[in-house]
């Protein structure tokens, strides 16, 4: 049997690429997908090889992830929860397509992920496969025989597996950093520091706040400061300096799709950055009508790839949704960074809908004369039915 198996070289998976061979007697190729997480990944080849894998591929796909998955988000304002932005979440069904695209080209009887069945990312991975591998075996190891972390940790000793740090749960992409497990678990408790990595204490940030100007055209990203810049790096640009001001630390309870609550740590500084100043064009430029249908929509959107459901059509339909209203979403917001915080202190567009001269109290250009019948007829039945209101 010829299995895939989606490979990060971390503990679940380095345990399952040996275990698949012993077990089932598999021949086993890795796949490695590069979504800029900060791994060596010559590194996690070497140690594909090394614990039996036949073959290895490394699949760069930072430029298109940023561009067709971390952009959408953006232009969905995407918050699950109201908090997380996604970043776990949006990889996954990316990872899925490259690995997928491996299994057909080695013609696998199988495809292998190292997801519990206590969380999301097993269904993004399984409904992914299920939807671009139709018919093929999905073999999850963690969740199929019951492994636990404990037992993984021995098994990797006994076998020479190298580990880094089995203290924590963490997954990193270019549009976040996922912390989950260990100390932790303990929702009462502040986390202790160690668990960060792309943030600096907000107490510790510089004393003097930095200005960012993030311009927008038709819902993207184009320019930071003035400058154009490549999707890629735009991100990690502002991963790395709203990271250095404290920006983009979430500390959430989260609703797991399988109905479990969890506590979640995220580092998410550009999305923090990026979402702040594209939620703050739409407010410039949006009708209150628009505006108002549209949380609806990113809320929809949010909560589809939160659950694996990034091949369900609604995603591309609420998609062609915004995608009608964000060509308006076009200009600049100047932000402030400041130990931690992100503040909008200046927004423009070509499309804003606010006018200095109806809406300043120095200006008349706005004939209050007609607002009376408007206030009246606003308030009608309001008015008249707290009249005749039974006693
Ligand atoms: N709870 C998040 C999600 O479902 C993040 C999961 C990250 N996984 C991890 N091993 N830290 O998307």
């Amino acid at each position: 049997m010829r299995v895939v198996l989606a490979y990060s070289g971390g503990l679940d998976t380095s345990v399952i690429l040996k275990l698949l061979q012993e077990k089932l007697g598999a021949e086993v190729v890795t796949v490695t997908v590069d979504v800029g997480q900060e791994d060596d990944l010559a590194e996690v080849e070497q140690k594909a090889y090394r614990l039996g894998a036949k073959a290895h591929y490394t699949v760069e796909a930072k430029e298109e992830f940023v561009r067709d998955y971390v952009f959408k988000a953006v232009m969905m304002n995407a918050l699950y929860d109201g908090a997380y932005p996604l970043s776990t979440a949006l990889a996954r069904p990316l990872i899925a397509e490259k690995v997928a695209e491996v299994a057909k080209k080695e013609g696998a009887d199988a495809v292998a992920h190292g997801c519990t069945g206590k969380g999301n990312d097993q269904l993004r991975f399984d409904i992914a496969f299920k939807a671009l591998l139709p018919g093929i075996k999905i073999i999850a190891p963690v969740r199929e025989w019951g492994l636990t972390r404990e037992w993984e940790a021995q098994y990797a000793a006994k076998h020479g597996i190298p580990v880094k740090s089995k203290a924590y749960s963490i997954d990193e992409n270019l549009w976040g950093r996922s912390v989950e497990g260990g100390a932790i678990e303990d929702i009462t408790a502040e986390p202790p520091e160690e668990i960060y990595a792309w943030t600096v204490n907000p107490a510790k940030a510089p004393d003097e706040p930095l200005y960012l100007e993030v311009e927008f055209s038709a819902g993207v990203p184009s320019r930071v400061n003035g400058e154009k810049m490549g999707p890629v790096e735009m991100v990690k640009f502002l991963n790395q300096v709203a990271g250095a001001h404290g920006v983009g630390r979430v500390d959430m309870i989260e609703n797991r799709v399988v109905g479990l609550k969890s506590r979640e740590i995220y580092e998410v500084p550009a999305a923090t950055v990026l979402i702040t100043a594209h939620k703050e064009l739409e407010r410039l430029t949006l009708t209150k009508r628009s505006m108002d249908f549209k949380e609806m929509v990113d809320g929809e959107w949010a909560k589809l790839v939160y659950q694996g459901l990034w091949f369900e059509p609604l995603r591309e339909a609420l998609e062609a949704f915004a995608y009608k209203l964000e060509s308006r979403v076009t200009g600049n917001v100047r932000l402030k960074l400041f130990k931690g915080s992100v503040s909008v202190v200046g927004r423009n567009s070509p499309y804003g809908l606010y006018d200095f001269d109806l809406i300043s109290y120095f200006r008349s250009g706005f004939d209050q004369k007609m607002a009376i019948g408007f206030v009246e007829l606003f308030g009608f039945q309001a008015v008249a039915s707290h009249h005749k209101r039974p006693s």
